[in-house]
């Protein structure tokens, strides 16, 4: 049986981490504790978290809330994190995310996706080694689990037809989505080499509060606010399946506790639009919301330079999740894309505390490490 007492979340403080942490403490049936690493890179943000850490953080035996910062490669770090804080699970988030930036500079997606989910990895599996009692016939705990959250796009590129199932064979074709596959590599290794308890999950394009502007929706929806270039892309005709972040968190929640270790599991959203479809229905959304003139919002549109390598569609078969585990999606693409507007709507100040400079070096100034 599985502990999901002490729960190591890394990459808590970006997107869909702080969203993950945020459903869970949410959540009735859940009585454990997060400890949550990162390194606050240009992505990760406290803020998100705030009022988690003033309700559930503190030091001392009650706290269920931590917060560490430091990175994922730093190996003597992750071993007293595993230490200090008893990890019995680790749901594995943090990643250099964004393909545009992996093709302006790799390195940091090799460290950090490849190195740091290695160094995670070869921790867990030492820290939860047992001798010959109480030991799994493998040697490890059998209470563990060591959950790897990865992406769609280890796959490749579809057609016009066809979805990624878990058996389609790995093609990746950035150097994010080739890091990642990487990483996912590893994780499997470590399961078949040393028993290590491991589930992986490839999931399509999440969307919701909190994700960094530097993404489609995020960055479309604030540049409307603004009256910016609306930057589509090539022809704006590539498709992508989304999926709602507290959809895909439910999912990832739902596989720690019942996915079999060893397994990959597909998540997504079952919804695929094409970016130039999707942006008109975003700028209904946005004019409808703030008051603002679709027609000017339309007016913003500018077709630029298609991304080196540009996937041309992702779609998910999630029917294993679905049929095995029973998970389903409850959000509708209107209803969580309404959400989305809404949420940065209301968040001006959270958008532009993560795109200044300024509030980068007050992390560092001010934010405290624990
Ligand atoms: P994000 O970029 O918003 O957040 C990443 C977080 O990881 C940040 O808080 C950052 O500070 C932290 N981080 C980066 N490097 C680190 C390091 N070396 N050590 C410690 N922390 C570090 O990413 P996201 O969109 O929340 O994605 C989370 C995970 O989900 C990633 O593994 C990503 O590959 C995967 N994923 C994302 C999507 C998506 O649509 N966003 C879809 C499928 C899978
Ligand atoms: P993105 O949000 O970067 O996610 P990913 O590349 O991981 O799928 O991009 C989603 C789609 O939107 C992708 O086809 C690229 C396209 N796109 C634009 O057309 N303009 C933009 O400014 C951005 C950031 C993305």
């Amino acid at each position: 049986m599985r502990k999901l007492s002490s729960i190591l979340v890394t990459g808590g403080s970006g997107f869909i981490g702080s969203n993950f942490i945020h459903w869970l403490f949410a959540r009735s049936d859940f009585s454990g504790r997060v400890i949550n690493l990162d390194a606050l890179t240009y992505a990760g943000n406290p803020e998100s978290l705030a009022d988690i850490d003033a309700r559930f953080g503190g030091i001392g035996a009650t706290a269920r809330y931590a917060f560490v910062k430091g990175d994922i490669t730093d190996r003597g770090l992750v071993e007293k994190v595993f230490v200090d804080y008893d990890i019995d699970t680790v749901v594995h988030f943090a990643a250099e995310s964004h393909v545009d930036r992996s093709i302006l500079g790799p390195e940091a997606f090799i460290r950090t996706n490849v190195l740091g989910t290695y160094t995670l990895l070869d921790v867990a599996r030492k820290a939860w080694s047992v001798g010959a009692a109480g030991a799994a016939s493998n040697g490890v705990r059998g209470d563990v689990l060591f959950h790897h959250v990865s992406t769609d796009e280890v796959f490749g590129s579809l057609g016009d037809s066809g979805y990624f199932t878990e058996s389609t064979p790995y093609d990746p074709r950035s150097p994010y989505s080739a890091s990642k596959a990487s990483s996912d590599h590893l994780a499997k290794a470590y399961f078949h080499t040393y028993g290590l308890p491991v589930t992986v999950s490839n999931c399509s394009n999440n969307y919701g509060p909190y994700q960094f502007p530097e993404k489609l929706i995020p960055l479309m929806i604030l540049n409307m606010l603004e009256g910016k270039a609306l930057p589509v892309y090539g022809d704006g005709r590539n498709i992508r399946d989304w999926v709602y972040v507290e959809d895909h968190n439910e999912a990832v929640w739902t596989i720690m506790n019942r996915g079999r270790a060893g397994e990959t599991y597909n998540i997504g959203g079952e919804n695929e639009w094409e970016n130039i479809t999707l942006l008109r229905r975003l700028i209904a959304l946005v004019a409808e919301e703030s008051n603002r003139n679709p027609a000017s919002l339309e007016a913003l549109i500018t077709y630029v330079k298609d991304r080196p390598g540009h996937d041309r569609r992702y779609a998910i078969d999630c029917s294993k999740l679905k049929n095995e585990l029973g998970w389903k999606q409850h959000f509708t693409f209107d209803a969580g894309l309404r959400a989305t507007v809404r949420w940065y709507l209301d968040n001006q100040e959270w958008c532009s505390h993560v795109r200044s400079g300024e509030y980068r070096n007050w992390i560092e100034k001010n934010y405290i490490t624990r």
